[in-house]
């Protein structure tokens, strides 16, 4: 049990900025800081990190905590297990109360195997350095490929002997139990009989963002065909393999800095890469990437840079993986090494400032690389031509930035040599159909309903469209669809000269309704509103996903309904009102006609309302007060009816 006194001093030590900041590259945006959630997949930052108050809250998955919620959410601890990792963190002491039997015991089982892993990476680094075989053969060995001492001892590098069980037997020794050793891997049971898995191989101990061993991977030394070149630890509670990257403990601080991440295939390009001075690398084992890797990559950088080694047949394999690194948000280049050459080869033979000019100099956009690659094979061909343009664009309409899309578009139809038009076009109708999916799909995966998408259009009635409810909804609908997008908006400046500033949609929307003091009537409504008033104030827009996924359920219901509404699905909500692609300028319109609907609603009520009391047989100061207000709000309405008939929209 640690003590009070303990847990007192290490929450007023810590600094929630500075936890997270170890797994998360934060900027800061006012009094706060932002950085991308590592609690879900995102690719706009609404992770903020308010040091004054000393909690993070994502606006858009809505998790939310303090130093020791973030370390036990992101780490996967207990209690007093992430404040043990913050008193490591902050040198604290702990003052811990005598434990019984019982609470030795209740040390968790994954803080077990940590703990055995922890034991094995010294068991084979003291093997390495100090006995006469690991010296002989493994150290030998890493000479041999020229790792230096200071590299080995970096990497944590290790040797297994050659002997079968000779872990396993010191570890029992120790007093590790033999069902941690199986649960680890290390060990394998045969008759009863404990094996260990490594025999006479180095030893590369795959570490966690935050430096635990999670697991080893060992190389045989010799060119044994008949025995795996690796042998890996098996999955385990705390080993999953599709949500590991090689070298990230090492790496994350200078992918951050540098924001960029290497990609590298092995164990050996990582450490070849480290010792050349690039240190912002990581592997990813032999495998392509999984959407579990890139989002940790993610939370350092939005650029990722694959070095590839290899023949193109084995590069247009993992052309289908990269589109996925594309769709989460990433920009994705490529480095293509000269033939029999990978990074680690490479490293070797040239200067580290040759290797670090060889990369930069040759990184490729990734859509152009795979563009150029098979527009080498198609020979002219326009049936091949064709299918080459459907794939290419494919790949670019899964981009989620429309800048970005645009310019790709442009530099594939000059390099394809075909008019834009027709990549515009193929664009426009991959997205239109995915959105129409995806439309369909949406409250499938969640248990929110979505009657409205399928029944057929309701027709619209007069009162329909004018209640106050309609205007009410439209706002939070455009709330929902473009809050979070930019917007450029007129606005004259000193010199009366006219400019253009750009506003996000949600700041534009809700500064305007607040500016007038205007208030929402229905009340599922109004607590959605002040979701978005809270999130501004803390320079966050809340997501979509935030309210779809909202705790309450009426919430979510309403978001989902406000995002599919039936009208809106008729043949003009895709002609003219795709969200995706909606021409700035239009939007705006749409938003000003908006508000100016809503408040038109709003006043020419409250000039109801005050009409009615001047019929009342008030005091004479109160019948003038009134009546100065009604003059004011009906001149008001007026500008704004005149400014609403202005407003065409297309
Ligand atoms: N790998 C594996 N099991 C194998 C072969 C490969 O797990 N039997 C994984 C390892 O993580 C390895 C990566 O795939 O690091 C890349 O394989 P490879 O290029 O063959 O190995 P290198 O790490 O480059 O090793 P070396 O340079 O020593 O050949
Ligand atoms: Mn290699």
């Amino acid at each position: 049990m640690i003590t009070r006194e303990t847990i007192d001093n290490i929450i007023s030590a810590v600094k929630i900025e500075e936890v997270v900041g170890d797994f998360i590259s934060l900027r800061r945006r006012g009094v706060n800081l932002l950085g991308l959630c590592p609690f879900h997949n995102e690719k706009t930052p609404s992770f903020t990190v308010s040091p004054v108050k000393g909690i993070y809250k994502c606006f858009g998955c809505g998790k939310a905590g303090n130093a020791v919620g973030f370390i036990m959410e992101h780490e996967h601890l207990n209690y007093p297990e992430a404040l043990r990792y913050l008193a490591k963190k902050y040198q604290i002491e702990i003052g811990e109360e005598e434990q019984t039997p019982e609470q030795m015991q209740e040390i968790s089982e994954k803080e077990s195997l940590f703990n055995l892993n922890e034991f094995a990476r010294k068991y084979f680094s003291s093997v390495l350095f100090d006995t006469e075989e690991g010296k002989a053969v493994g150290l030998a060995y890493f000479r041999e490929r020229e790792i230096r001492e200071d590299i080995i001892k970096k990497f944590q590098l290790g040797f297994s002997p050659g002997t079968w069980n000779g872990f396993a037997e010191h570890a029992i020794q120790e007093g590790y139990k033999k069902d941690l050793l199986l649960k680890t891997g290390l060990a394998l049971e045969k008759d009863g009989k404990l094996y260990d898995r490594f025999h006479s191989r180095v030893i590369f101990p795959i570490h966690s963002a935050s430096g635990r061993t999670l697991g080893f991977g060992g190389r045989i030394l010799t060119s044994d065909k008949n025995r795996p070149k690796y042998v890996n630890s098996p999955e385990s509670e705390i080993y999953n393999k599709s949500k590991t990257l090689y070298g990230i403990y090492f790496a994350r601080t200078a992918i951050a800095r540098t924001d960029n991440c290497y990609l590298v295939e092995g164990y050996t390009d990582v450490i070849s890469l480290h010792q050349a001075g690039i240190e912002n690398v990581v592997a990813s084992s032999g495998t392509s990437l999984t959407a579990d890797q890139v989002r940790m990559i993610q939370r350092y950088t939005s650029n990722i840079t694959i070095l590839y080694d290899g023949d193109p047949a084995g590069i247009k394999a993992s052309f289908r993986g990269i589109d996925m690194v594309l769709e989460q948000g990433l920009n994705v280049k490529i480095v293509l090494f000269p033939d029999n050459e990978d990074p680690d080869s490479f490293a070797r033979k040239n200067h580290p400032a040759e290797t670090e000019k060889f990369i930069t100099g040759n990184a490729v956009n990734f859509i152009s690389f795979k563009t150029r690659l098979l527009l080498d094979e198609t020979k002219n061909d326009p049936v091949k031509k064709a299918g080459l343009i459907k794939d290419i664009v494919a790949s670019i309409s899964l981009i989620p930035d429309a800048i970005t899309r645009t310019l790709f578009i442009r530099e594939c139809a000059d390099m394809m040599n075909v008019p834009e038009q027709i990549l515009v076009n193929e664009l426009n109708k991959i997205r239109r159909n995915r959105l129409n999916r995806e439309l369909q799909g949406q409250g499938g995966a969640d248990d929110i309903p979505v009657p409205e998408m399928i029944a057929p259009p309701q027709p619209e009635t007069e009162t329909d469209n004018s209640s106050a409810e309609s205007q009410e909804k439209e706002i939070l609908r455009l709330l929902l669809l473009y809050g979070t997008e930019v917007v450029h908006i007129d606005q004259t400046d000193e010199n009366n000269d006219k400019v253009k500033v750009p506003v996000i949609v949600a700041d534009y929307m809700v500064h305007d309704i607040r500016r007038d003091e205007l208030e929402f009537d229905n009340k599922v409504y109004a607590v959605m509103f002040e979701e978005y008033r809270a999130g501004l104030d803390m320079d966050q827009v809340p997501e979509r996903s935030f309210f779809l996924g909202h705790e309450e359920k009426e919430i979510a219901y309403a978001t989902v309904d406000l995002i599919f509404t039936p009208y809106e699905l008729s043949e003009n909500w895709l002609k003219h009102n795709v969200m995706i692609d909606m021409e700035e300028d239009r939007l705006i319109v749409r938003l000003d006609y908006a508000l100016l609907s809503f408040k038109a609603r709003k006043i020419d009520r409250l000039l109801e309302d005050l009409h009615k009391k001047l019929q009342s047989n008030d005091s004479v100061e109160d019948v003038i007060m009134v009546q100065t207000k009604f003059r004011d709000l009906k001149a008001k309405s007026i500008q704004i009816h005149k400014k609403l008939n202005r407003i065409v929209i297309r």
